[in-house]
This record gives structure tokens, sequence and C-alpha cells, in this order.
């Protein structure tokens, strides 16, 4: 992977030798652009020594614009990592200026673009520095970081540099780098839905639940780097869209219906990770409704049954439930599977600690004829266990001529 690695100038500079060696010590090739403010703090003859190559600072050095000019930089890079970033770099990539070389070649790339702030606390936490790295997250670059602890000025608090070990960790990962082309699902089709549904009451209020979207959305982003072709079909969550989907952003049930069902023509592998709401006011005021009584009742209907309905269709593809639960989470999920005709359950337990929101989880998967534990872990983690064993269920028994009898005794409806 070519990197290349924008310095600029905040205290944390002096930590940058040490990230371009755990790049290149993971295969990276890194081509360091530096600011102006970053040369206060570390030198270019160090980063040169450990990069080996020349450090490009200056967008008027004619020299060095002749050799690589700042275009072919940014077509070369497969990656442009700011680490540090400061608040005064994330401000200029906000506004989409250009002032320097490293701002230039960001506008001038089609590489992802990641960045790792580093500053004071209260730098960190003010509202224009939080307002740029929104604005900065939306157009999809990947905020890395920060850290919390202490930091340079003696305070502690969020905004210290992730350690390099963790940023060339991140930057190098399969799921950072993209599908891989002869991954086990190239060429395979992926639909993933994720979070929650919001089905409107009136036009200020509605019903929802707690999903925030992080295990499908980390399934996606999983699917993805297994080489397939990813959709996402997403519920309100305030995530990063993953690198690599076509992701489509629905409120309700209906919609999320509608959208899964235009889409599942050419669908290999459907997973059903939203929580859907299983129930809909049956009609949403078209004006706010008043506080004029002690009591209020809301008539629910129904929503659309997703999974069910994909798994019915006659050219269903390998279909994937969650099955969500407090309590009972085994029985309830055997009986989805069967009642529902899925090729797999993932259960999971949630609740007042566990489940969703939570950056952890633990699952049980099961299908007809065996099932497989996985122990708590960070969701991402999860997400890759779980798509191996998705894609090797999906080649087992697509890939035979007939599906394994169903052998899971005792099943409760
Ligand atoms: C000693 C010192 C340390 C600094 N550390 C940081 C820092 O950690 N993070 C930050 O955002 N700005 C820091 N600054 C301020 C930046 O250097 C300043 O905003 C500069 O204009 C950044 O320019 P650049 O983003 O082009 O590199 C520091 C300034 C000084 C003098």
């Amino acid at each position: 992977m070519n990197i290349v690695l924008g310095i600029s100038g905040g205290i944390a500079a002096y930590k940058t030798p040490e990230l371009v060696r755990r790049l290149r010590e993971r295969g990276a090739d890194v081509q360091i652009v530096m600011t102006a403010s970053a040369e206060e703090f570390v030198t270019p003859t160090s980063l040169q020594a450990v990069s080996g190559r020349p450090i490009r600072s200056n967008l008027w050095d004619k020299e060095a614009e002749a050799a690589m000019s700042h275009i072919e930089l940014a077509r070369w890079a497969d990656l442009v990592l700011i680490a540090p970033a400061t608040a005064e770099i994330m401000a200029r990539l906000a506004s989409g200026g250009a002032p320097d070389l490293l701002t230039t070649l960001c506008l001038a790339t089609e590489a992802p673009i990641a960045i790792a702030p580093a500053m004071n606390r209260v730098m960190w936490a003010n509202p224009a520095v939080q307002a740029n790295r929104k604005t900065l997250e939306k157009r999809g670059m990947q905020i890395l970081g920060p850290d919390h602890g202490s930091q340079a000025c003696g305070e502690t608090g969020a905004g210290r540099m992730l350690d390099p070990d963790v940023i060339a960790d991140a930057v190098c990962s399969p799921e950072f780098a993209g599908a891989s082309a002869d991954g086990v699902l190239a060429g395979k089709t992926v639909l993933v839905t994720a979070g929650p549904t919001r089905e409107p009451i009136d036009p200020v209020r509605y019903i929802t639940n707690r999903s925030s979207g992080k295990m499908g959305y980390a399934i996606a982003a999983a699917a993805h780097a297994l080489g397939a072709r990813v959709i996402l079909i997403s519920g309100p969550v305030s995530l990063q869209e993953p690198r690599g989907a076509d992701v489509v952003h629905v409120e309700t049930a209906e919609e999320m219906h509608a959208a899964t069902h235009e889409r599942i023509a050419d669908v290999d592998i459907f997973i059903a990770a939203a929580a859907v709401s299983d129930y809909r006011p049956s009609e949403a005021s078209a004006q706010k409704i008043k506080k004029t009584k002690d009591t209020m009742t809301l008539e629910l209907v129904r929503s659309p049954d997703i999974l069910a309905s994909v798994a019915a269709l006659d050219d269903a593809p390998f279909t994937v439930g969650f099955a969500a639960e407090t309590e009972n989470v085994r029985e309830y999920a055997l009986g989805k599977l069967v009642n529902k005709n899925l090729d797999m359950i993932v259960a999971n337990r949630v609740g007042a600690d566990c489940g969703f929101d939570y950056d952890d989880n633990a699952a049980e998967v099961l299908w007809s004829g065996g099932e497989k534990a996985f122990d708590k872990m960070p969701k991402s983690e999860l997400a890759a266990g779980l798509m191996d064993l998705i894609a090797a269920r999906f080649f087992a028994t697509r890939g035979a001529e007939t599906q394994p009898a169903l052998s899971i005794v005792s099943i409760k409806e």
C-alpha cells in the first residue's frame, strides 16, 4: 500500500518517526508530506531517514514538483493518512481550502483519507473542532481516535494521538484497505440491513428502539473485506458509512421492506441485522398531537416482516436473521430459525449491560445441523468471525446438490 503520511504541527509529531516504522513494518511505502508548522516539531532529516524518501513540504518546490507533481502524488496514494492532525488542518480540510501541499493533494486525491487528531482536550471539545470533525466524517474521512489520557500540556482528557501501533494496525487492516479482489465472496452480492427504524406518530414524534447499527455496519465492512459487493440498507444511525458499501438510508420499516425487495433479485446473501419495529402507529397524525387529555391511546399495527418475506421468496438468497432477546435467547432464536425458514440465525442477549449500542458483543449462531458460539469481543472482530462462518455455510449449502436435513431437535414455537 502506498501511504502519503501528512504530518501537521502538533506536539505528537515527535511520534511520527515511530509511526513511519510501524507502517513500513506492515509493508507500506510511505511518502511524507509535512506542513510548515510540523517542521517545528520533528526534523525532515529524521523522517527522510526512516521513510527512505525525500520529504515533501512546499507546494512551490520546483524541483520536487518536476520529479513528482502534487497531482501525481495524489494519484500514487492508496491512502492519505494525516497524523497528527491539528485543529488547524481539520479546519482547512473542512473548509475545502488548499493553501499548502498537504491540503491541495487531499483535494486532488481519490484515495481514502484518514486523520488521527491530536490536541489539548479543551481544543478537541471546542464546538468548532467538533463541527469540523462531523463535516469530515460525513464526507467519508476516517477519524482515528483521539485517545484519552495524560497530555503533553499536563492535562488529562480526550485529545492524545492514538498510539502509532494502533494507527498502523487500523490503516493496514483488510477492512481499511478495501475488499480483496480474490476474497472468498468476490463476485457475490451481500445485502445487509442495519440500525433501528423510526415509525412516525406525528411530525415530531416517533417510535424507535435502542439499536445503534454498529453490528450491521461492522458486518457490511467485513463482507466487503471478503470481496463481496455490499448493499447496506440503514435505518437512522449516527455512524460513518463503511467504505465500499452502497448505502441506502431509510427511516420506517415499510421503507426498509421496499428498499430490500427492490434490490433482492441479484443478492446471494441477505443478512437482516436491523432492529425493525414490529409495530407502527396505524396512522401518523398530519399535525402535532396536542396535550389535551390525561391519557392517550395509540393504535399499533404490525409492520412488514422483512426477514420472513425474503426467506419466503421462490429464489431466496442465503438468509441470515438476528435474534436480539432479553430472555430465553436460544429458544426464541431456534423458533425464529424454523418458523421463518432461515438458513442461519445469530442470537444475542440484549439488556442494560450488553447488546445495543455497546462496542462489544457475544453471539450464538444456529443453523440446521450445527451451531457456534462467539465469546464477547469487539463488534468488528465478531463481524469478521460471523462473515467467515456465513460464507462457509453459504458455500456448503448453495454449492451442494441438496440442502442438509434439519437435525435440530426439540424446537419450541
Ligand atoms: C508548542 C506547541 C504545540 C502545539 N501543539 C498542538 C497540538 O498538539 N494540536 C494542535 O491542534 N495544535 C497545536 N499547536 C498549534 C499549531 O501548531 C498551530 O495551530 C499551527 O498553525 C498548525 O498548523 P498546521 O496545521 O498547518 O500544521 C501547537 C503549537 C505550539 C506552539
